[in-house]
């Protein structure tokens, strides 16, 4: 029996967590992550954790509280920058491009790799200009009408745009949680990326809202390539093709989300999908 008074004790002697279990690497990568160590000043948070995310497939990343799930998240568009006493180390790539290359600016990258975060977090600015703010700063429209079309497909593919295109200049703000946070994904897809990063997108929102959420995932997969941290399992079962098991900052295992679910091959995966801990 697991000890859970102290998340030290989690990690016997007799539990190997030198390596990864299971599948690491994908046929047709999108992202490659690998050797991936992050401290926060002294404290090291993520511990030489290699993964590929596959190309049009949702990766999810689960793991306790605390494992490491949104700093490995942060790392793959460098939302970790803007927390001075984190330092990361490895080599990721976008295709075939070192994401941390000097030359890159972390701007441009930000809106090939998008971020949808935990709660909902749109401008205080109307429906149409939180969707519109992106496209305008990178210069994605030439004229007001490839920017109404932008807006207008990027609300349509997130599957709000019949809820809100009476009101667009309404506020942002004024939609229900659930809205928002298709807003928010329209904001996102309105740059184009290619890869979405979503750190519990539904935690905050009921059921109904969250089973939108989930559907609209496995749609926007079509496109985009998703890898989503979440701590329900049941959602990383139904929306993921791809699980990887975070435990204190490392990965213990990655594979087929089915096999995680019904089959994991590490002690430590089959202790967290019972629900012994997390
Ligand atoms: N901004 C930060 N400053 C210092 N430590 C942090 C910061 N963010 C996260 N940590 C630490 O890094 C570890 C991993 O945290 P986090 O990535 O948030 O885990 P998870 O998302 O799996 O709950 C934790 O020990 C947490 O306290
Ligand atoms: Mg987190």
């Amino acid at each position: 029996m697991i000890d859970l008074s102290s998340s030290e004790s989690l990690v016997s002697d007799d539990i190997d967590l030198s390596k990864t279990v299971g599948e690491i690497y994908a046929d047709d990568a999108k992202m490659s992550m690998r050797n991936v160590n992050v401290f926060y000043d002294e404290k090291q948070a993520i511990d030489n954790v290699s993964l590929d995310l596959a190309r049009n497939q949702v990766t999810a990343l689960i793991g306790p509280s605390g494992c490491g799930k949104s700093t490995f998240l942060r790392c793959l568009n460098r939302m970790n920058d803007t927390i001075p006493i984190c330092r990361v180390e490895g080599d990721l790539r976008l295709e075939d491009e070192d994401i941390y290359a000097k030359k890159l600016d972390p701007v441009l990258l930000r809106a090939r790799v998008g971020m949808v975060f935990q709660k909902p977090n749109p401008f205080p600015k109307s429906i149409y200009d939180n969707v519109a703010y992106g496209p305008k700063i990178h210069g994605l429209a030439t004229n007001k009408a490839e920017l109404d079309e932008i807006v207008v497909s990027s609300l349509q593919r997130a599957g709000l745009f019949n809820e809100v295109k009476d009101r667009l200049d309404a506020p942002g703000t004024g939609l229900s949680g659930g809205q928002q946070q298709r807003l928010c994904i329209a904001r996102t897809i309105a740059v184009s990326p290619e890869v979405i990063l979503m750190d519990e997108p539904a935690s905050a929102l009921d059921p109904i809202a969250t089973a939108v959420i989930e559907e609209l995932i496995d749609e926007l997969r079509e496109k985009y390539t998703i890898a989503i941290v979440t701590h329900s399992m049941q959602q990383a079962a139904r929306v993921s093709q791809t699980t990887a098991y975070f435990h204190m900052g490392k990965l213990v295992e990655m594979g087929k989300t089915e096999q995680i679910f019904t089959n994991p091959v590490h002690e430590l995966t089959e202790n967290y999908i019972t629900g012994r801990f997390g």
